[in-house]
């Protein structure tokens, strides 16, 4: 029986979402000579799939520091550190995630990982980990590329966000072969033991899982703001060597061309 109620509830629903989106759409640059009818696809478009919205770093920024905001007034899970994890990481970087929940550096990772055939095809079947997101924008970013928010899991010492649950690298809370694809973003610089770490990573991949790290350049003298004591990373050789024999077809390489550009980051298939 069709519930009379229900159906109005809906239909207001509706109407009060359409409304929503219904915003002019500029009509200058590359908007000049669309029609009405794109225009009405392009609103029921964002109006059917509201996710679609964080493909804009604007949105996943303003959503994040808004949430992280709402979220870190209240509590703040913690997972117990070992001697493995580096003195000073929790404190850090809960105070970065009140500065800089928009932060939207990650979104490199996910731009190189969901350029690789493989990955794009078939992305919202893939199952992916995000090692240390630190703030939801992470997460977002993974999601604007099309993977699906129920194969997304995210750990990190600390967690204020229901999408991220405590764990730690070196003991990821998952089973052997669970992901196809791990980021490991800005994370090794807070580990003493990276070997350690990277050998975790590998065991939640599947063979062929990629997995995606990223650090930045790092020595005596560039360590000191974040108070940390781990291995400085200086180059792609080092982190690739981390990988040991699983380190497979290496699909994304940089490398920090110092003083200016800090960046190390690869793409690798785990072969195992
Ligand atoms: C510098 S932030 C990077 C945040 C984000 N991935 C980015 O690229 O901007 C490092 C994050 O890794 C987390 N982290 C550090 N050591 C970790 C460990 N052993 N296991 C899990 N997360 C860790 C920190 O708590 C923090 O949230």
């Amino acid at each position: 029986m069709i519930n009379l109620s229900q159906m109005l509830k809906e239909l207001v629903r509706n109407i009060v979402g359409l409304a929503a989106v219904a915003v002019p759409i500029s009509r200058r640059g590359p908007f000049r000579h669309v029609g009405g009818a794109a225009r009405r696809a392009i609103r029921f478009d964002i109006w059917a799939n509201p996710d679609s919205l964080l493909q804009m770093r604007k949105v996943r920024q303003q959503v994040a520091a808004a949430r992280a905001r709402h979220f870190l007034k209240g509590d703040i899970r913690m997972v117990g550190t070992n001697g493995k994890v580096a003195r000073g990481t929790v404190d850090h970087n809960i105070a970065g995630a009140r500065e800089s929940a928009d932060l939207d550096r990650p979104v490199v990772l996910v731009q190189v990982v969901s350029a690789i055939e493989k990955i794009r095809k078939n992305i919202s079947n893939l199952d992916v980990l995000s090692v240390g997101p630190r703030s939801e924008i992470e997460l977002f970013g993974i999601r604007a590329a099309g993977f699906s928010w129920n194969r997304i899991k995210a750990i990190d010492l600390f967690a204020y966000s229901p999408y991220v649950q405590t764990g730690d690298v070196h003991a990821i809370p998952f089973p052997d072969n669970s992901f196809d694809v791990v980021f490991l973003g800005w994370v090794l610089a807070y580990s003493k033991d990276q070997t350690g770490a990277i050998r975790e990573v590998v065991r939640v991949l599947r063979p062929g899982g990629i997995a995606v790290v990223a650090s930045d350049y790092s020595s005596e003298e560039t360590h000191t703001r974040a108070r940390v004591d781990s291995t400085h990373m200086q180059n792609s050789d080092q982190m690739l060597a981390l990988f040991g024999e699983h380190a497979g077809y290496v699909y994304f390489r940089h490398d920090p061309q110092m003083p200016d550009i800090h960046m190390i980051m690869i793409a690798v298939e785990v072969r195992k």
